[in-house]
Order: C-alpha cells, then sequence, then structure tokens
C-alpha cells in the first residue's frame, strides 16, 4: 500500500497570482506514459471535490459525476486517430480540417460502468454499447467475470472501456483480456476512467503498455479493504442505490 504524501497545487485562472489562489490536492504523478491525466483545472476539482464529499446527495453525485464523465469522453476522443477533410464555408472558402476516422464502440464493466454510457451517447449519437460483467469479491478485491455481450465486429472497432473506479485494477484487467480475447487489439482500447489508485494505475498501464488510459486524477493509495483513498467511497452504490 503506497499512500505518498498529497500533491498540493494552487488552482484557478493561469493570470491569477499563485498568492491568491486557493491550494488543493490535485492528482498524483505517475511515470507511465500511456496513462493521460486530465489538466487539474479549478473546475475539474471543483467538481471532484463535490463527488469525494461524503454529505453529497445522489442527485448531486449523478450530476457532477456526469459532468467529468464528459470531460474524459471529450479527452478520450483525442486519442482516436483523424484524417485531413477540408471543407467549403458558406462564404465560398475553403477550411482545411479533419474528420475521425475508423469506427468506436464502448464497453462498460458492470455495474459503475454503466453509468459512463450516458456520456459517451452525448458525444457520439448511435455508439454501439457492449457490457461486461465483473464484481470484485467484497472479502478478497478478486473480480470474477459473470457475463459478456459485445458487438460482433468488436475486432474492427476502437473501444472506449468504461469504469470509474481502477482500485486494484484487478477488474479493469480482466476486462481487457476478454477485448483482447475477441480479437481487439491492444492499441486499439481506450480504458476511461475518474480515479486510479496509483498502484492499479501502475499495474494496468505496465500490463498493457500500448493500451491508453484516460483518467481525472490518480489519488493517493488503497485502504485495508482495497478502496481508494482518499477515494469518494462506493461508486456504483452512490450512483445507482445510496
Ligand atoms: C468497483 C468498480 C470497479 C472495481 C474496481 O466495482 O466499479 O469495477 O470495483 O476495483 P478493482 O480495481 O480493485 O478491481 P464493484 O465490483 O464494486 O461493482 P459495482 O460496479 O457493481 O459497484
Ligand atoms: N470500487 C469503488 O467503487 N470504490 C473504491 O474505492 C474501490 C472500488
Amino acid at each position: 500500500e503506497s499512500h505518498p504524501e498529497a500533491p498540493s497545487q494552487s488552482v484557478g485562472p493561469e493570470y491569477q497570482p499563485a498568492t491568491q489562489k486557493p491550494k488543493a490536492t490535485v492528482s498524483t504523478v505517475i511515470p507511465q506514459s500511456n496513462v493521460t491525466i486530465l489538466p487539474q483545472t479549478s473546475q475539474l476539482i471543483a467538481l471532484l471535490t463535490m463527488i469525494r464529499d461524503k454529505n453529497t446527495g445522489r442527485a448531486d453525485f449523478i450530476f457532477y459525476s456526469n459532468r467529468i464523465i464528459r470531460l474524459l469522453v471529450e479527452e478520450g476522443l483525442n486519442h482516436l486517430p483523424t484524417v485531413e477533410h477540408s471543407i467549403t464555408t458558406p462564404v465560398g472558402q475553403t477550411y482545411s480540417g479533419v474528420k475521425f476516422e475508423g469506427k468506436i464502440c464502448g464497453v462498460s464493466i458492470m455495474r459503475a460502468g454503466e453509468s459512463m454510457e450516458e456520456g459517451l451517447r452525448n458525444c457520439c449519437r448511435s455508439v454501439r454499447i457492449g457490457k461486461i460483467l465483473i464484481q470484485r469479491d467484497e472479502e478478497t478485491s478478486k473480480p470474477k467475470l459473470y457475463y459478456d455481450k459485445l458487438p460482433e465486429d468488436i475486432a474492427d472497432r476502437w473501444v472506449m472501456l468504461l469504469d470509474p473506479m481502477l482500485a486494484t485494477g484487478g477488474s479493469a484487467l480482466m476486462a481487457v483480456d476478454v477485448l483482447k480475447s475477441r480479437g481487439v487489439p491492444e492499441d486499439h482500447i481506450l480504458f476511461l476512467n475518474l480515479i486510479a489508485s496509483p498502484e492499479g494505475a501502475k499495474n494496468f498501464a505496465e500490463r498493457f503498455p500500448k493500451l491508453r488510459v484516460v483518467t481525472a486524477f490518480v489519488d493517493q493509495g488503497l485502504d485495508e479493504k482495497n478502496y481508494i483513498v482518499p477515494g469518494l467511497g462506493d461508486f456504483g452504490d452512490r450512483f445507482y442505490t445510496m
């Protein structure tokens, strides 16, 4: 269990002098280059502060989680390939732009990962979504695979794998093994995640060096029950049943 000291940084507009900015705990920095951590902006830190607060009720938890999920999806899309694409504007001028190339799909790790499907749909209208039901044993923290249903042609798609929590990394590792067994190349998988533990992120990113992780925050560590600390508790319970 690593509990590195919380990195503290002033957050706020760039142009504000550091002495006037509030201090907040920001993401742990990790060396794995296939992990992208969202910029630690004042917006993101305020949203995370809301969902980490044990006094935040379910309606607010859902609302603020959705805003972070949207940021993750938008950043995730930046890692997909594009090709040059020129168009003509209504004033008759040419604009040299780009467009996305390739087919994508989402795969959620149930139950908590399903909370991220709407954010993906809001950006990619009729995206196909597969499901993998993996549950962590409450005593041992070991993941168990119960069910999966994936698009037939998943091997030809870019896969946005969805799970808000990466603790030991066991569930996500198991999900990637399922995707690889269906022929999805590792470098066509993007794992979108809200909060990761440093040990989970390290294990996962080193086991699959060609896959990309996009996360909002790498936390301090894991507690004796393998919950992320400081974390936000049980994401699935807070989003769906609490
Ligand atoms: C949680 C979470 C991840 C997993 C993370 O799910 O959503 O899937 O635990 O832990 P790990 O990295 O140690 O595997 P859980 O099994 O509690 O199920 P839920 O989604 O139904 O809440
Ligand atoms: N799953 C969660 O929802 N939270 C944790 O802290 C760890 C696993």
